[in-house]
C-alpha cells in the first residue's frame, strides 16, 4: 500500500493536466474542479488520499481545506485510508444481485484471497462492494480502477482477477461476446434491411 505522507505534488504531467481541467472552468468556480483532481490524486498517490493530498489540492485550487476534506469523505470512489492500490468494486445493487454478482464476489474472495472491504496482503487490490454502477443492462459488473467488466459469471471473473494479478490488462467492457448492450441473443428489432 502506498505509504501516509507529509507531502505531495502532482507529477509534471499530472500537473499539466491538472492545469487543463482548472481550465474548462471559471475563475470563481475553481472548486467544481475538485472531483477529477481527486481522482487524478489518488490514482498518483496508489489508490488513496492521505490529509497531506488533500493540503495540497485545496492550495492549488486556492479554497478552504474544508472544501475538499468534505468531498473526498463524501464519495465513495475516494479512499482516506490506506487500500490496495487497484480498486476492485462488485455492484451488488439488484440487477446485478439477480444476475449473479453473488458468483462475482465469491470469484473475486477465491481469487483475492481478502474478504469485501479489505486489501490483498501485499497491497496491490482492494476489494469492495458498490451500489449501482450504471451499467445494469450488462450486469453483473465489476469495476477495476478505470475499467468496467460486464457480464459476468464466476469463471470469467477468475480469468479476469488471475489475468490483472499477473499484471495484464484484459480487455474492458461486456465479457460475453456482446457488442455493448446489444441483446445477449442478438438483435431482436430493426431485423429488415429494407430493400
Ligand atoms: S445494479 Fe449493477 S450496474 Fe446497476
Amino acid at each position: 500500500m502506498a505509504p501516509d505522507v507529509t507531502s505531495f505534488e502532482f507529477t509534471p504531467a499530472n500537473l499539466e493536466e491538472a492545469r487543463a481541467v482548472l481550465a474548462r472552468f471559471p475563475a470563481d468556480r475553481r472548486q467544481s474542479a475538485v472531483l477529477p483532481l481527486l481522482h487524478m490524486a489518488q490514482k498518483q498517490h496508489g489508490g488513496w488520499l492521505p490529509r497531506a493530498v488533500l493540503d495540497y489540492l485545496a492550495d492549488f485550487l486556492g479554497i478552504p481545506k474544508i472544501r475538499v476534506y468534505e468531498v473526498a469523505s463524501f464519495y465513495d470512489m475516494y479512499n482516506t485510508e490506506p487500500v490496495g492500490r487497484v480498486q476492485v468494486r462488485v455492484c451488488t445493487t439488484t440487477p446485478c444481485w439477480l444476475c449473479g454478482s453473488d458468483d462475482v464476489v465469491k470469484a473475486a474472495r477465491d481469487v483475492l484471497g481478502c474478504e469485501i472491504g479489505q486489501s490483498t496482503d501485499d497491497g496491490r487490490f482492494f476489494l469492495r462492494e458498490f451500489e449501482c454502477l450504471g451499467a445494469c443492462s450488462n450486469a453483473p459488473v465489476l469495476w477495476v480502477d478505470d475499467d468496467y467488466y460486464e457480464d459476468l459469471d464466476y469463471e470469467k471473473t477468475r480469468t479476469l482477477l488471475e489475468a490483472l494479478k499477473r499484471g495484464e490488462t484484459p480487455p474492458a467492457g461486456p465479457q460475453s461476446g456482446r457488442k455493448g448492450s446489444m441483446p445477449i441473443g442478438g438483435k431482436t428489432t430493426l431485423l429488415e434491411t429494407g430493400e
